[in-house]
């Protein structure tokens, strides 16, 4: 890992069974899998309300404490009618995580409306439901002391640029890292333009490095050999999921990240420095590409372009 800390951000590490969740109420978009699964169970079983939007419920023996809501974020249509929907209390909420992900396909995969799979699901379905909800998140939450929260997790602060010129991976010469990288870049200038465009929350990237989970296996192939070895060498050389959703509870309740809107965590919960060459117009770029790519999406689905007149 090649990011840089920063050390004008530092918190206290609690233990977190002296801490008190119950007043926390939290939506995770991914909270069905993987790290935003482990961070859903470790709130839910310390008594904070929590909602998970995903494909696939895993968490019957916490269904009482666990709401899900079923969704194909892959689809532009389906992120405007989850950020609508009644099912999540935006409101109400005092932190929103963002835990969706794919990684690229050798083969280029496209979405019934003409984007690009990983792009869809590890980025733009944040994009959708982050600005969508932005301004009415938390605004009847009850305790009013601290802002509400938001949570996107990725692979900040590691030097990716990515090209927001080719948000869709439309340019020649598809590649699967080189897509999956763009990801990265476009969600940590989520971030970093999340900062400055909604002063009313903090917003902050999450990095938890390499973790066994399942982001690998739409690239390596869901339970192939490759994808085996490689989850099990995972696992027997990072931290597991369960023990960075303990870290992550303490620190998404931490005085210290108060008003430290844009700061990016490390996978071990320090803060890092974002990465350089993301600057104000390149994160602007990204941005406007991709009001403009969902935009174009959206209307791919419209009765007056689906027809073949
Ligand atoms: N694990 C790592 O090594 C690693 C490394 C760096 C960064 N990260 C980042 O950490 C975040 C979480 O990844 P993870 O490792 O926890 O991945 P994961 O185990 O594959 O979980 C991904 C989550 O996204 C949901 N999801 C995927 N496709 C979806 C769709 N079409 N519609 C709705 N939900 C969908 C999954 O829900 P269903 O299972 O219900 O479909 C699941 O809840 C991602 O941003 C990833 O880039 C992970």
């Amino acid at each position: 890992m090649f990011w840089k800390k920063d050390p004008s951000v530092t918190w206290e590490r609690k233990n977190i069974n002296n801490i008190d969740f119950s007043h926390l109420n939290v939506a995770i978009i991914g909270g069905t899998g993987g790290i935003g699964r482990a961070i859903s169970r470790e709130l839910a079983q310390r008594d904070a309300k929590v909602t998970v939007v995903g494909q696939t419920f895993r968490d019957e023996d916490l269904k009482d404490k666990i709401k899900f809501v079923k969704a194909d974020l892959s689809l532009a249509s389906e992120c405007k009618r989850i950020s609508h929907s009644d099912e999540i209390p935006y409101e109400e909420l005092t932190h929103l995580i963002f835990t969706t992900g794919i990684f690229a396909s050798r083969q280029k995969q496209i979405t019934s409306e003409g984007l690009e799979k990983d792009m869809a699901v590890s980025y733009l379905s944040r994009y959708i439901i982050f600005h969508d909800v932005a301004n009415r998140l938390g605004i009847n939450r009850m305790k009013k002391d601290d802002l509400p929260k938001v949570f996107v997790a990725g692979f900040p602060g590691n030097g990716q640029m990515g090209d927001p010129d080719d948000l869709n991976s439309d340019g020649k010469n598809y590649s699967a890292y080189a897509t999956h990288m763009n990801t990265v870049a476009a969600n940590e200038s989520l971030v970093l333009d999340a900062k400055y465009r909604f002063t009313n929350i903090d917003t902050f990237g999450l990095n938890p490095g390499l973790i066994k989970t399942n982001i690998r296996s739409n690239l390596l192939g869901s339970d192939s050999y490759l994808s085996r070895i490689t989850e099990w060498i995972i696992s027997w050389t990072c931290q597991s999921a369960e023990t960075y959703a303990k870290m992550i509870c303490t620190l998404i309740v931490s005085p210290a990240i108060e008003s430290r809107s844009g700061t990016m965590f490390s996978n071990k919960g320090d803060a890092i420095l974002p990465t350089p060459g993301l600057t104000k117009d390149v994160v602007g770029k990204f941005m406007k590409n991709s009001e403009l790519l969902v935009e174009k999406a959206l209307q791919s689905q419209s009765p007056s372009t689906s027809s073949n007149e």
